[in-house]
């Protein structure tokens, strides 16, 4: 993971660096620092703790300089300290830098270096990096060609931006696997540098994403140098990125959780647009339209099985993801978690289609899933929201789920705009396969078009506070289950992931019927169980497991179709939720679950928008 940030220009770098750094902290937040190159002279700063530690450490002290780097962590190698801390400095010196990834022959090459006398601070795979390219400029002047040696000699990932004391007229930065963008300013008088465009968009619009083994040479004035590992000067393209600042702040909001939950109606409707189209008059011209559909129709018409890679709450979507195909299209799919893929030494056909969801599009077990899949001749379709991200570059087609960055670090409105994508896509694929009904597509796309209206209409209901209050007697539980069946069953399991990852709560999520295999027995009246108990098929066998809970003293809060009777005679608290379709029915459960796990994470006092040991992006194995 962690967060890389440089600038370069005519500029204070150190307001730019901080803010930027502000702006990544979802990526990290163990440590934070920051090297200043002001004509020759180097100032780092590093503090343990989140970037504000560090912004106010730095007050007083001398921030001058056109040139910096900047980096917030979260740790890999070496525990979070402020040796640890990230910029490292060469031994003389000279070069300073800052790592996003792992290099993973560290040991080896830092036994190497420690025989040529070098002598290490930290314990960081970073600081032998920096010192590996310190010892290849005793062959070469030339830094960009040191840093090439040095990456030359590296197993891992990485996106590094450096400084060089001799050279404070340029900022040198390269990556592989892990994400690094360059922004550049006008006239190429100035550059900016982030793991992703979010520190950048307020600047420039104009970015250029350095591809893997690529070192980038940017020096204001000039137009960017990029090369190869094998030191070619390679071409790129200038993108213009299009990102909403709005959606970097908290609107008013205490937390960028609390706002992502209730951006979902927006999100939506941003994710269906040039996607879903209603006629209100005539349903029968409702349709759906993905372009990534049309350029590969054939191979996705032909797949005879598809396996969707994803990890976390992305996992989740796809076990609704393959509920949809599966009905739509009758398209056999397999849901796999990305990490376990990888090294399953999986059966893969040509004629299989790898669908990969990501959030940031930069999840390291994802990518490598589709790397392998890709060998073995499969499509890759990619379900990502960080548009430009690695997996997003590394898929063959794809549907962007333009929800806008998330920063919180719980997911909420990509999982939400995953669901979405993945329903449109099992409507559009099972309309051309003849496997949907038409009056079936026709009115699930009116259904879908209605949802952001019926999110609205829960958010603004009392449903919050409801919640708020409910959340207050659930303080100091200390175990939760999470029952839920069909469509709801992955809800279960997201909204158990929730409370976990930001209460630090155990919550299990759990196939309702499964719990008297085994869950039963740790029913009592201190355990709440949460019961995903929409009307649906199977809505009676829920009632039956309610009341096997009853029968044994549990607790239980239902969530249920407005007007539901039966389930609010059996249960301690209900919340209500619209009707609507049974297959669209997760997008609508998962709100309540994840305002619970919110409520209960700010009751305990906790930090919710950055919860201890997790992280945002998790660009590690
Ligand atoms: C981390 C995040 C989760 C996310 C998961 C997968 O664990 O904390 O919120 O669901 O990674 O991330 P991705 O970006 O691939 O969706």
């Amino acid at each position: 993971m962690c967060g890389i940030v440089g600038y370069i220009g005519k500029r204070e770098a150190f307001p730019i660096l901080i803010g930027g750094l502000k702006k990544l902290e979802y990526r990290g937040y163990d440590s934070a620092g920051v090297a200043l190159l002001n004509d020759r002279n180097l100032n780092v700063y590093k503090e343990k703790g989140k970037v504000a530690t560090l912004e106010a450490s730095c007050a007083g002290k001398d921030l001058a300089g056109g040139l910096g780097i900047a980096h917030t962590r979260w740790a890999t190698h070496g525990e979070p300290n402020s040796v640890n801390a990230h910029p490292h400095v060469s031994q003389s010196g000279r070069l300073a830098m800052v790592h996003n990834g792992i290099i993973e022959n560290f040991g080896t090459l830092r036994e190497q270096l420690q025989q040529k006398g070098y002598e290490f601070k930290s314990e960081t795979d970073t600081e032998v990096l920096v010192q590996l390219i310190e010892f290849a400029l005793t062959t070469t002047d030339d830094v960009k060609e040191a840093v090439v040696r040095a990456l030359n000699k590296v197993i891992g990932a990485y996106a590094i931006a450096l400084i060089d004391r001799e050279h404070p007229e340029r900022l040198i930065v390269a990556r592989k696997s892990s994400p690094l963008v360059v922004g550049v300013g006008e006239n190429e008088g100035e550059f900016f540098v982030g793991s992703d465009a979010s520190p950048i968009v307020e600047f420039t619009k104009k970015m250029v994403y350095l591809e893997d083994e690529q070192v980038a040479v940017l020096q204001p004035g000039k137009s960017p140098e990029i090369y190869s590992l094998q030191n070619q000067s390679v071409d790129y393209d200038i993108k213009e990125v299009d990102l909403d600042i709005s959606m970097l702040t908290k609107g008013g909001f205490p937390h960028f959780m609390i706002k992502e939950i209730y951006d979902q109606p927006q999100c939506l409707r941003d994710c269906m647009r040039g996607r879903v189209f209603v006629d209100n008059d005539n349903m029968s011209n409702n349709f759906i339209q993905l372009s990534a559909i049309r350029d590969y129709k054939n191979r996705l018409l032909k797949a005879r099985r598809m396996i969707i890679v994803a990890c976390g709450t992305s996992w989740h979507a796809g076990l609704i993801g393959k509920q949809l195909i599966e009905q739509m299209c009758r398209i056999p799919v397999e849901v796999a978690y990305a990490s376990e893929f990888r090294y399953s030494n999986p059966v893969i056909e040509p004629g299989d289609v790898v669908i990969a969801i990501s959030q940031s599009g930069e999840t390291a077990d994802t990518l490598a899933a589709i790397q392998l899949a890709r060998e073995n001749g499969a499509l890759i379709f990619g379900v990502v929201n960080a548009v430009g991200s690695s997996i997003a570059r590394a898929s063959d087609t794809g549907i962007y789920i333009h929800v806008g960055p998330e920063i919180g670090v719980a997911s909420t409105k990509a999982f939400t705009g995953q669901v979405c994508v993945l329903t449109m896509l099992a409507l559009q694929l099972g309309h051309e396969l003849g496997s949907l009904a038409d009056n079936e597509y026709h009115y699930t796309i009116g259904k879908l078009a209605e949802i952001p209206e019926l999110m609205e209409e829960m958010l603004k209901s009392k449903m919050d506070d409801q919640i708020k209050r409910m959340a207050l007697t659930f303080t100091y539980v200390r175990n939760f289950l999470y029952l839920g069946r069909g469509y709801n069953y992955p809800v279960a399991l997201e909204g158990a992931l929730k409370l976990k990852e930001i209460s630090y709560i155990h919550a299990e999520g759990y196939p309702a019927a499964e719990m008297k295999h085994g869950p039963i027995a740790l029913i009592d009246s201190d355990m709440p169980t949460i019961f995903i108990a929409t009307h649906h098929q199977l809505y009676q066998k829920i009632i039956s497991n309610m009341k096997e809970v009853k029968a044994r003293n549990g607790k239980i809060l239902a969530i249920v179709t407005r007007g539901d009777k039966e389930v609010k005679a059996i249960a301690d608290n209900i919340i209500e939720i619209p009707p609507t379709l049974n297959t669209l029915v997760p997008l609508l459960t998962v709100i309540p679950l994840q305002l619970l796990s919110y409520h209960v994470a700010v009751a305990r006092n906790l930090n919710v928008d950055m919860p201890r040991n997790l992280a945002k992006s998790v660009t590690v194995e």
